[in-house]
């Protein structure tokens, strides 16, 4: 059997599936995250630590297979600054990747010339390097005692094997990476006061990190030698749970933010766009995506303070898609990445009038978030990624009339995948048997059967196009008054 462990904001989760690849159980625990000032996110990595414990412990109780386990993967929330000392000791909470704080120092970064041709990508104020120039600048004794930097992934990675090993997925989201060469950059690091050693060293997410601690196998009744993969960051962990590792493959995940994720086998960095470009967990493999910020959120953030549940609102609209109203949102309720790589602009609802009632509100923030897909969907057909039709995952799914508002805005057909494991914990978890096994990762990580597909109404294509370009035109215009 192999175990999945998925490393997320709100929780762990882990997954054990058989020599199949079929899930066999599941378990996860939650922690907190604290918000000691506003735009600051952070967490303890001791919480992760006794999270995973405690779903270990549940899994080996309920689930006899878990003492033939030969494989562990692990996949993180990206960027997240874990900071160690020489002794390996955590040296402040870990500032997570929904932090804000380094938006000056990102920006100064960002403006190095040589920045994004190395890296790939913006130096968004979430990435890991923007951090550790904060540290550095507001923090300076942590700063001189930094002797490691692991991404929470990487964190993990060291509690299981006792060494310093990240995969190139996730360590793409740092800025530190030369993500073409898939190699630390000795540049970007200088640029941001750090040096090689401070960093883990880089593995494949196939590749095996290393092995299980003898003390942590035996406390888990495991016999033999457990295998630990590079693992990967939640976006390519997910992507193997999907299958997405090849042109074409891809996938939009409707959760808290919004992403477009499309499998590249070549590296075609865009930053000029706003896409991401990170490595993928497979050898020799990118993928690029379009990340909005709040997606659900922005329903979840309607639901709040209309008082109705987000199903409440979706099932009031009926059945039948309608045409775009007069009413528009913008859905930067948390800023924006792609495209506008945008940390201050807010939301805003525009058009309305006396006559605008709930409903009208509600369709306006299900098409603004569609719009906002349709912003990542042409930033990446900018790249020339193929994207003829997406699998589409996430709490957001569960609504028809959304689903149908995005093909329709998007103009491309939305594969729904029955029920089952697809996500980054099913990932992971494949990620330790290619780990453990050597086997062909195009083998292991097929895609899911799919239930469902929902096409775009034809009728309605030119009303949403419509309504598409008028979207483009508020942002610079909500910008200017802000
Ligand atoms: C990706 C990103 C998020 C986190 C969430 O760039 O910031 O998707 O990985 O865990």
């Amino acid at each position: 059997a192999y175990l999945g462990i998925d490393l997320g904001t709100s929780g762990l989760r882990v997954l054990l599936i058989d020599g199949n690849g079929s899930p066999i159980a599941a378990t996860e625990r939650h922690y907190p995250v604290l918000n000691p000032h506003p735009g600051w996110s952070e967490q303890d990595p001791a919480d992760w630590i006794r999270a995973l414990e405690e779903a270990v412990a549940e899994l080996r109780q309920s689930c006899p297979d878990f003492a033939g386990i030969d494989g562990i993967g692990v996949a993180g929330q990206m960027h997240g600054a874990t900071l160690l000392d020489a002794e390996g000791t955590v040296l402040r909470p870990c500032i997570l990747w929904n932090d804000s704080r380094s938006h000056q120092q990102a920006a100064r970064l960002d403006g190095t010339p040589g920045v994004q041709a190395l890296s790939g990508n913006i130096v968004f104020p979430g990435f890991t390097a923007p951090k550790l120039a904060w540290v550095q600048e507001n923090e300076p004794d942590i700063f001189a005692r930094v002797a490691k930097v692991l991404l929470p992934a990487a964190f993990l990675n060291h509690y299981l094997t006792g060494d310093f090993v990240a995969d190139m997925s996730d360590s793409a989201g740092t800025s530190w990476l030369d993500v073409g060469e898939r190699a630390w950059s000795p540049e970007l690091l200088a640029h941001g006061g750090m040096r090689e050693g401070q960093m883990p060293r880089l593995v494949e997410g196939t590749e095996a990190a290393g092995i299980l601690r003898p003390e942590l196998a035996a406390r888990w009744g495991l016999s033999g030698t457990v295998t630990v993969a590079g693992g990967a960051g939640d976006n390519a962990a997910a992507a193997c749970g999907m299958g997405a590792l090849t042109e074409g493959q891809n996938f939009i995940s409707l959760g808290t933010s919004g992403v477009l994720l499309a499998a590249r086998d070549g590296y075609r960095p865009a930053p000029e766009t706003a896409v991401h470009t990170f490595c993928h967990a497979i050898p020799g493999r990118w993928y690029q995506m379009g990340v909005m910020l709040s997606a659900a959120d922005s329903l979840n953030w309607f639901s709040r303070i209309s008082g109705q549940s987000p199903t409440d609102l979706t099932v009031e609209l009926g059945e039948t898609l309608q045409a775009p109203g007069t009413v528009r949102f913008l859905p930067y309720l948390s800023g924006e990445r792609t495209p506008h790589n945008d940390a201050e602009i807010r939301g805003s609802f525009t058009g309305l009038a006396t006559a605008t009632d709930r409903k009208a509100l509600t369709r306006a923030v299900l098409e603004g978030v569609a719009f906002g897909l349709r912003d990542s969907f042409e930033a990446l057909k900018a790249t020339d990624a193929q994207l003829d039709s997406l699998i589409a995952i996430g709490g957001g799914t569960r609504s028809r009339y959304w689903l149908e508002v995005i093909a329709t805005a998007l103009g491309v057909p939305l594969q729904l995948p029955g029920r089952g494991e697809y996500g980054a914990a099913l990932g992971a978890a494949r990620l330790g048997m290619a780990a453990a096994t050597g086997a062909d990762p195009a083998t292991i990580m097929t895609a899911p059967q799919i239930s469902a597909t929902v096409e775009p109404v034809a009728g309605l294509q030119s009303a949403f196009d419509d309504a598409y370009g008028r979207f483009r035109e508020a942002y610079p215009a909500v910008r200017a008054c802000q």
